[in-house]
């Protein structure tokens, strides 16, 4: 199955949905090969696992898109050496995408922080490079005066955080930035039993009748994000689930009536599951 890409602001394509080896996987074997991109991170301690299954993969370097994260800096640590040591581990040349995972631990440092990122990107230890839970004002502290504006901005998304989301959205419109979601499913799997399940019900009734094959819940919340052009990170144990989350690209369009439905529903709830948004 073809994975088709999101163009980020440098110019560099990413697989529009990534497997997250952050949650189900923690430190567990993160080999997935009919996913093309792992979205790794320091902070999960698992990077040697990922570049092991990579190596066992077989796939061409080329062929994959790898992430990771950068982790609380140690001292006389910089983002720079922190990539190395995940160079390292993941034996790898370089990555594709590399994150700072949260803006809290580079509190007064951050425009430094971006500075030395941006050096990865020059060097190519790193061919894009971005930020993850950044607000609006964080964003604009780096982006005065960078070099390279982030390419991707990961935050948890979906409907019951949407509304609150718009200005940090509006922002990455401004300049290009990917918005790309994690925590998607969070409404249906963490949070069940709100005003969205049932409208999220009735979507996936009619996408599946208009399909005539199996449409899941999931799919429907999925599906939404990938209409925005949002870069989506999820996750499974399961090895169905990840064949049902790469078959969300040929479940049928949501309609506009259906979108605003699922967002009027989702304005009606605030729900979040990681305190990592807002600098924690
Ligand atoms: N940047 C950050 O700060 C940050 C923070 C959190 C996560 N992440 C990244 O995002 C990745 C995605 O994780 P996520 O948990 O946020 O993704 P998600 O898409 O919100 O949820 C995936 C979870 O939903 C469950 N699920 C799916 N369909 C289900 C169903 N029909 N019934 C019950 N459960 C169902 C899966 O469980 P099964 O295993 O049972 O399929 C899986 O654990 C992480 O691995 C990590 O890489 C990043």
């Amino acid at each position: 199955m073809t994975i088709s890409t999101l163009t980020l602001n440098d110019g560099n394509r990413v697989p529009w949905i990534a497997f997250g080896t952050g949650t189900a996987l923690r430190h567990q074997d993160a080999q997935k090969p009919r996913f093309t991109h792992f979205d790794g991170a320091q902070m999960y301690e698992n990077e040697e696992r990922l570049g092991a299954a990579i190596k066992a993969s077989g796939t061409p370097r080329s062929a994959l898109f790898i992430t990771t994260k950068l982790n609380r800096l140690q001292p006389d640590q910089t983002a720079k050496t922190a990539l190395q040591v995940s160079l390292e581990k993941l034996g790898l040349e370089y990555v594709d995408l590399y994150l700072v995972h949260v803006p809290g631990h580079h509190a007064g440092r951050l425009k430094e922080v971006w500075k030395t990122m941006e050096e990865c990107k020059r060097e190519k230890l790193a061919k894009s490079i971005g930020v993850s839970n950044f607000d609006v004002a964080h964003l604009q502290e780096i982006l005065d005066g960078a070099e390279f504006p982030p390419s991707v901005n990961q935050v948890e998304i979906h409907p019951y955080v949407w509304k609150s989301l718009q200005p940090v959205m509006a922002l990455h419109k401004e300049h290009g930035i990917i918005t790309s979601s994690y925590g998607g499913l969070t409404p249906l799997f963490r949070a069940p039993g709100g005003p969205l399940d049932p409208v999220i019900e009735k979507i996936r009734a009619r996408l599946e009748s208009t399909r005539e094959q199996p449409v899941s819940i999931g799919q429907v919340l999925n599906k939404w994000l990938q209409q925005y052009g949002i870069l989506v990170v999820t996750t499974s144990s399961k090895a169905d689930r990840m064949r049902e989350y790469l078959d969300t690209a040929k479940v049928p369009e949501l309609t506009a009536e259906e979108i605003e439905a699922i967002e009027n529903a989702g304005a009606q709830r605030y729900h979040k599951f990681s305190a990592l948004f807002n600098g924690l």
